[in-house]
């Protein structure tokens, strides 16, 4: 006997109970089609510079990468990877952005890669390389970029380490810094070697470029987008001009006794928000504490002159801002931590953290960077710790202290800066230590404070 037709589960009208399943239609899924990425020979792109482009956007292993390189090598063509459209469409137009950004000034003319020798690179980020990356030694002090181009695989350290066969120097804001990188550029090649200087306008490439040209033979400028790239000739003899500008960009001293460097932050002299929270720093701190983003030290004198500061922590992301911190703060108490603050934890926690946080990432103002500052000062703290922290006015956060802090108090509102101080709640360690317990972690401490 035939099944009826759309029973589920019941009478057959015979007495008989029969079970059946009713299953929901399947819903037709079709497969995305998938894309091959191929690579071909061109026969002039540098292997070293075909194996850092598998690596790094396809996230192949190095041996992986030679191994494609080497089939394109012989046979013209090799397969990279089958994607979904728009990831393979993502992949190709990333590399070619970045083998054009890379290539540009070799392209254009503008300059030989010498055959043998290492090319630098002044403020290197991780998006902005020049060929060959094997051979290229990025010159970052900024921890989180330094940490992200060594992420890369790239040669990185904080100062040049001449010598040089080619240079490259990334323009930042400051014109009397990019002079200076410049002539430390000009000084690390051999003459007749080219140093290559690109900017944006915001950030005055025509005025570094109309400097070049007055003392220096300049190459044709190649404008892209909103900046400009020209190479420079190193000369026999460095013209007087090139040392001044290396004069010009070091640390000087401002009128509070303290060196600092032209670019770096408030260069001419102490920030007026820092000498506010300065001046309201009690006389009693204790044990250790830290500055977070210390920059050249201006905050040190204030906290070191408790006495019963046993440990002052210098943090600071600028590895150029900590070389002048420590020309400036000699106490030995002092330590100097080149680290990003907002990733930093202290060994032992901290018994109070002072902090006049950054307010910009590069030309924007972001106020995110303020907010993680606040969020590891507290996570550095140890409970009943105290935070003490000075702000532009405009500044929005209350919300993020009142979330992290117990108690937080505006002690000042005067001149378009606020200062806060906060404390970290004392049962915050209570909590802490009762987790930890039913972890199984703290109770031999627990054993021990009692
Ligand atoms: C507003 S300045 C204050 C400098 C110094 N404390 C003072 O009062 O003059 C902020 C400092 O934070 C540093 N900074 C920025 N981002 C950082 C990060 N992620 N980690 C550590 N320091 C950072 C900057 O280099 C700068 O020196």
């Amino acid at each position: 006997m035939g099944r009826p037709p759309s029973n589920s589960s019941g009478d057959d009208g015979n007495g008989r109970t029969e079970t059946s399943v009713i299953t929901r239609p399947r819903a037709r899924t079709a497969r995305p089609p998938l894309y091959k990425v191929l690579l071909l020979n061109d026969d002039y792109t540098p292997m070293e510079f075909v194996v850092h482009v598998l690596e790094r956007f396809f996230g192949l292993s190095y041996s992986h990468a030679v191994e494609i390189m080497l089939t394109v090598h012989k046979k013209g063509v090799a397969v990279v990877g089958v994607f979904a459209y728009e990831i393979a469409e993502t992949k190709v137009a990333q590399v070619m952005d970045f083998a054009r950004r890379n290539q540009r000034a070799l392209d254009a003319g503008m300059v030989a890669l010498p055959d043998a020798g290492r090319v630098a690179m002044w403020n290197a980020r991780p998006e902005d390389m020049v060929l060959p990356v094997a051979r290229l030694h990025a010159i970052q002090p900024l921890r989180p970029l330094h940490d992200a181009l060594c992420a890369l695989g790239v040669a990185t350290d904080t100062h040049a380490a001449p010598p040089y066969a080619l240079a490259h120097v990334r323009a930042g804001r400051s014109r009397a810094a990019t002079l200076g990188q410049v002539a430390e550029a000009l000084a690390a090649v051999p003459p007749g070697a080219a140093v290559l200087i690109d900017g944006q306008k915001g950030d005055g490439i025509e005025g570094i470029l109309a400097a070049c040209r007055r003392v220096l033979a300049v190459g044709e400028p190649l404008s892209q987008g909103h900046g400009k790239l020209f190479a420079v000739v190193r000369p026999e003899t460095l013209p007087q001009a090139v040392t001044d500008w290396a004069e010009a960009a070091r640390s000087r001293c401002g009128p509070d006794g303290l060196i600092r460097r032209p670019g770096g932050f408030s260069a001419d002299g102490p920030d007026r928000g820092s000498l506010l929270l300065a001046d309201l720093l009690p006389r009693d701190l204790k044990g250790h504490v830290a500055d977070l983003g210390a920059g050249a030290g201006t905050l040190a004198a204030a906290i070191l002159a408790s006495p019963g500061v046993t440990r002052l922590d210098l943090v600071e992301a600028d590895a150029l801002a900590l070389d002048d911190a420590r020309a400036n703060v000699l106490d030995p108490r002092a330590a100097f931590l080149w680290a990003d603050a907002t990733r930093w934890r202290p060994g032992p926690v901290c018994d109070a953290v002072v902090c006049n946080p950054p307010f910009h990432s590069g030309r924007a103002a972001d106020p995110g960077l303020g907010r993680a500052f606040i969020q590891s000062a507290a996570a550095a703290l140890a409970p009943g710790g105290s935070f003490w922290m000075v702000a532009n006015r405009h500044l929005p956060y209350e919300g993020s202290l009142g979330e992290v802090f117990g108690e937080v108090t505006r002690i000042a509102d005067i001149g378009g800066f606020k200062v806060f101080r906060a404390r970290k709640p004392v049962a915050a360690m209570r909590r802490a230590v009762d987790h930890g317990a039913r972890r199984g972690v703290a109770r031999t401490s627990r054993g021990r404070g009692r």
